[in-house]
């Protein structure tokens, strides 16, 4: 069945754009925590704001393929649902915890120029988008755990589950020491 097939693979890409979408996202917390200047800040929130623009249609690629093969093959499963909750809660984690920080900083930083800003600095420096990171990437890989498995729904929700609480143990802040600006 060439359809089907084609759905997997369509599916995959999208789990692949999801997971660059985070790369993408923890490669500029990590360097948005260390800038010295608005100029620089600027350039990597730049690449956090677009993110959008490739976790957005590969959630929608997982969702629509995801959906397509459970109606050819094999209807409602246990294992589909946790898949669905999970891309639900990691969109809509995304959203509220990461999408506005990430809006009013660039908000911040459209108006400074120079050396960051102590303001500026405690918004790059949020705990809860390094947190929301943690917990979507997590989230992420129990969902493709789950779907590779294809556990009943007690398993996939208990997989769901430990997904959950690891993502929040390692992302919680414990009072880390703030990285040191680099100047260029
Ligand atoms: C974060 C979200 C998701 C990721 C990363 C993901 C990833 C994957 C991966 C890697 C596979 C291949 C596993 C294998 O062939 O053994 C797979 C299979 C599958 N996924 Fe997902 N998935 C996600 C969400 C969903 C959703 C929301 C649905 C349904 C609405 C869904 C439906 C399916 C189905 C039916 C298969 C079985 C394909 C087959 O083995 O023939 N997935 N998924």
């Amino acid at each position: 069945m060439v359809g089907y097939a084609l759905a997997v693979f369509l599916h995959i890409v999208g789990a692949l754009g999801l997971f660059a979408a985070l790369a993408l996202e923890w490669a500029s917390l990590y360097n948005l925590r260390r800038v010295a200047t608005a100029a620089q800040a600027r350039e990597w929130a730049k690449l956090l704001s677009a993110l959008r623009f490739v976790g957005g249609p590969s959630a929608l690629t997982i969702l629509v393929t995801g959906l397509y093969m459970m109606a050819t093959r094999w209807g409602g499963q246990g294992w589909i649902g946790a898949g669905l909750a999970g891309l639900v809660l990691i969109a809509a984690l995304g959203g509220a915890l990461s999408g506005r920080r990430s809006a009013a900083i660039a908000r911040t930083i459209a108006g400074e120029t120079g050396a960051i800003s102590a303001g500026l600095r405690q918004q790059l420096h949020d705990p809860v988008l390094v947190l929301s990171a943690w917990v979507r990437t997590a989230l992420g890989l129990g969902v493709i755990f789950v779907m590779a498995i294809k556990p009943g729904a007690a398993g996939s929700l208990t997989a769901l589950g430990v997904a959950l609480a690891l993502g929040l143990v390692v992302g919680f802040p414990r009072g880390r020491a703030v990285a040191r600006p680099q100047a260029s």
